[in-house]
């Protein structure tokens, strides 16, 4: 895809979650993708070490995805989905909930991670409200990332993405984050679980139970630098809900689709909430998609509300479960099966942490979090927070390789069709670019 930087003018696209007068300085653009490689606007070519933004485990580009999406775009390209549909969603959901936890039977579809968390919060208040509580508390966590929609910001824990937008939902309270500045380079899950969840307790005592209307996590906190769950804290989490009526809804918008190394983090840790969110890998990032699971007991209580004849659920949006989305998420289920895409995360995990825990003594690096195919290296910082991790990106990608950063850490996470040689190459460039930044 020809781009000429020069003649092109740069000025009018608002690129977000980004610097933009920086970037637009030196813009680095990709002009195709293939695989787990794509090409910069130079030529170059560049690795990508984060899965875009974990969204394409199965590689970029999948002759596939492409040629199911043009079928269906031959077909039709919108049909309404309110009140009427078409037999791609249907088999979409259906393929998703066989994927996830028994007595997960029923899929709603959004287009994005965002949207998806925003549908999670409507589906906790209607069902409270069909069981005719008053609860209106949420409970959240510190460095939380739920996206950027009113709902997601008011669950987030990541303070720069609240401090700008103080009108956000009230009744939302923060349970401490689970990372630990004592226990350094862990590899999996860090002990001090259960004392972390008991913050739920906590919270429960000082505003009863019976107020609070669901406990949202990431059950491996992605974006803020890869916090896995300590040992027991998801339990605890699903302990103090049972016994409190609270729902616990499980953010899986990265973990899901094999992350981990099994179908969902749910499955991973054995534990099962009440709710699931989903995006990314659903259409291997080809096609804006995102979805909410939810148990039987949840739909039936919101469903069976509802007046014979009318509609169960005030909600929906005009590209819910779209054609060329729902095509790209089947196509995407059937890669994910016929490649054995889930157990070949599994397979590489092993060699993966251990190529990024051989970082652990470069002097450029604070700490190393790892679990499944995915990892946070965190950079120490310069006392400017990010300046370095930006510089770092930047760095990495002249040097071949793309990394998603957050404030001064990096974030792998590998295509699971990356091969050996692939981890081999991502850690020589990445460890090549913090040498040169150590100078
Ligand atoms: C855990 C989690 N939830 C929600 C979102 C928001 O997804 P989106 O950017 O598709 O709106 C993200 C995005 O990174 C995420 O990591």
């Amino acid at each position: 895809m020809a781009f000429d930087v020069q003649s092109n003018s740069m000025e009018e696209f608002w690129i977000p979650f980004t610097d933009n007068k920086g970037f637009k300085k030196d813009p680095r653009l990709i002009t195709s993708a293939s695989g787990v490689y794509m090409t910069d606007h130079k030529g170059g070519t560049v690795i990508d070490g984060s899965s875009g933004l974990f969204c394409s485990p199965a590689g970029h580009s999948h002759p596939k995805i492409i040629e199911a999406v043009h079928e269906a775009m031959q077909t039709f390209t919108y049909v309404a989905p309110f009140g009427s549909g078409h037999p791609l969603s249907f088999a979409l959901a259906e393929r998703v909930a066989r994927l996830l936890p028994e007595d997960f039977n029923h899929v709603f579809f959004v287009n994005s991670g965002s949207e998806a968390i925003d549908t999670a919060l409507k589906m906790v208040m209607a069902y409270h409200s069909a069981l005719g509580c008053d609860r209106s508390r949420f409970v959240s966590r510190e460095r939380a990332y739920h996206g950027v929609n009113i709902g997601g910001v008011s669950l987030s824990g990541m303070v720069n993405n609240r401090k700008t937008f103080p009108s956000v939902m009230p009744n939302v309270v923060m349970m401490r984050h689970t990372w630990d500045e004592d226990e350094l380079f862990v590899r999996g899950q860090p002990e001090r679980g259960v004392e972390l969840a008991n913050d739920l307790q906590r919270m429960v005592e000082n505003y009863g139970g019976n107020t609070i209307a669901a406990c949202f996590v990431e059950p491996v906190a992605g974006s803020t630098g890869i916090l896995a769950p300590p040992k027991g804290y998801l339990e605890r989490l699903r302990q103090i809900c049972d016994e409190n009526g609270i729902l616990l809804v499980f953010d899986e918008v990265i973990t899901g689709f094999g992350r981990l190394g099994d179908k969902f983090a749910a499955d991973v840790f054995g534990v099962t909430p009440d709710i699931m969110t989903m995006a990314k890998a659903l259409t291997n990032g080809s096609i804006p998609m995102g979805a909410v699971g939810v148990t039987e007991r949840v739909y039936d209580v919101i469903s069976d509300q509802a007046a014979p004849g009318a509609i169960e659920f005030f909600h929906g949006y005009t590209y819910s479960g779209h054609p060329a989305a729902c095509a790209a998420g089947l196509a995407t289920m059937a890669i994910f099966e016929e490649e054995g895409l889930f157990e070949r995360a599994a397979e590489m995990t092993p060699y993966f942490l251990d190529a990024v825990y051989t970082l652990k003594d470069h002097p450029m690096v604070k700490d190393i979090r790892g679990i499944g195919m995915m990892a946070g290296v965190e950079l120490k910082s310069n006392g400017k927070p990010g300046q370095r991790g930006g510089r770092a990106q930047s760095d990495l990608f002249w040097n071949g390789m793309h990394v998603k950063f957050t404030g001064d850490t990096g974030i792998l996470a590998p295509m699971f069709i990356a091969e050996k040689s692939h981890i081999d190459e991502m850690i020589g460039k990445l460890t090549k670019t913090l040498d040169e930044l150590a100078v």
